[in-house]
């Protein structure tokens, strides 16, 4: 048994890929390590829990922590940490940078630290596709300068370079993955895909930044999840791996594909003022994942059916997310923002 230590798994993610893990290596023992922050969520894993009693341990916990992680690390004996923990939105990135650099870079400072105190044999850092900033024209490819424009971006990008330090410098065997927009189950629906959904499934205006015409390489959930795993599995040490379907779409359009889905009119889209600093488009050049032999199995529209539908059939996890905190939040980020057209 290999004992696997998932931080951040109660997140969107993170999740998906724990359930994918135990579902895909049945030598696998998965601890997941997570603060449960509002994006954390045990009902994200309440179906794992249930079915992988003998292979699944939870542990509540700060990546910041050093003494916990050390911990965790050393009670259930792990090999290997794979770290989705992360705040992860712009928008909140853009109201309170602090938790961000505190969790996306001093946090991944600790992991790293453990890793090369007690001498893990695999560190593997999930990324994003946002670290190379706007990418107008082309496609990014790991080799590009970073080049990070909001707070969450340059906070990543701090984690990913503290990887590559602490491969360079101290030999910790760390891989790193790139990957672009996630959709599908489990999302916290203050991101653009769930809160568009739900918001039409309850006929709630649609906030849609500026004139829409931003893209975004919207790649299904467990897609993603295989490509991280792959990585893990056959990636090099060193090096840095993009993982992304390979096809742009503009936000206007992932909206329409909703509404059209849902049946639900174009009415309901609200245009509102754009998000400061809003990379125009992300592009990834994904050939260096595809030689280790992994390809995504959806399309956008296979990967937007999936997720709408999911979103239709499971009110009971999202209904009661939008509730209490969420509402201050939604209040703060869009009231007053309406465009009249
Ligand atoms: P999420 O916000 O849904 O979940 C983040 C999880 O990390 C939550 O469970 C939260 O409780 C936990 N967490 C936050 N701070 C923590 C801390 N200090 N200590 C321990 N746990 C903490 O995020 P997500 O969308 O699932 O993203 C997961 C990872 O993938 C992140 O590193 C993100 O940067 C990266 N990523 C996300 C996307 C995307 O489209 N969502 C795309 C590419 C990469
Ligand atoms: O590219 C990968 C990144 O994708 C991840 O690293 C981030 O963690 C994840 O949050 C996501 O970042 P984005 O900013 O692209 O995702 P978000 O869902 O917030 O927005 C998607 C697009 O939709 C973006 O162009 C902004 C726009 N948008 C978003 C919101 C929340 C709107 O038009 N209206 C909205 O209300």
């Amino acid at each position: 048994m290999k004992t696997v230590l998932i931080t951040g798994g109660a997140g969107f993610i993170g999740s998906n890929y724990v359930r994918y893990a135990l579902q895909t290596h049945d030598d696998w023992r998965v601890v997941v390590y997570d603060k449960l922050t509002y994006a954390g969520n045990l009902d994200n894993l309440r179906d794992v829990a249930e079915a992988y009693k003998d292979r699944y341990i939870f542990v509540r916990g700060d990546i910041a922590d050093r003494e916990a992680v050390v911990g965790a690390v050393r009670a259930h004996d792990v090999g290997t940490i794979i770290n989705f923990a992360a705040d992860t939105h712009v928008d909140r990135s853009l109201m309170e940078p602090g938790s961000f650099i505190m969790t996306d870079v001093y946090g991944t400072y600790v992991l790293l630290e453990v890793a090369r105190e007690l001498k893990l044999e695999r560190y593997h850092q999930v990324s994003t596709d946002e670290v190379y900033g706007q990418v107008l024209t082309g496609r990014s490819t790991e080799e590009d300068k970073l080049h990070t424009r909001s707070p969450y971006s340059a906070s990543k990008a701090g984690g990913d370079l503290m990887c590559m330090a602490y491969y360079t410098s101290f030999g910790v065997p760390v891989t790193i993955t790139r990957g672009s927009n996630n959709i599908g189950p489990y999302q916290y629906p203050e991101k653009a895909v769930p809160l568009f959904v739900t918001n039409a499934i309850d006929d709630i205006p649609l906030p849609l930044y500026g004139d829409g015409r931003q893209q975004r390489d919207y790649q299904f959930v467990l897609d993603h999840c295989e490509g991280i795993d792959v990585v893990v599995e056959k990636g090099q040490l060193g090096e840095v791996y993009n993982v992304g379907s390979g096809t742009e779409t503009a936000n206007i359009d992932m909206t329409h594909a909703i509404l059209d889905l849902l049946g639900k009119p174009y009415s309901l889209i609200q245009p509102v003022t754009d998000r400061p600093g809003h990379d125009r488009r992300y592009a990834l050049d994904t050939s260096k994942v595809r030689q280790l032999g992994w390809s995504n199995r959806h399309s956008f529209e296979q990967a937007i059916e999936q997720t709408v539908r999911w979103y239709v059939d499971n009110a009971w996890w999202w209904r009661k997310l939008k509730t209490g905190e969420y509402l201050a939040y939604y209040k703060r980020q869009y009231a007053g923002r309406e465009v009249k057209e």
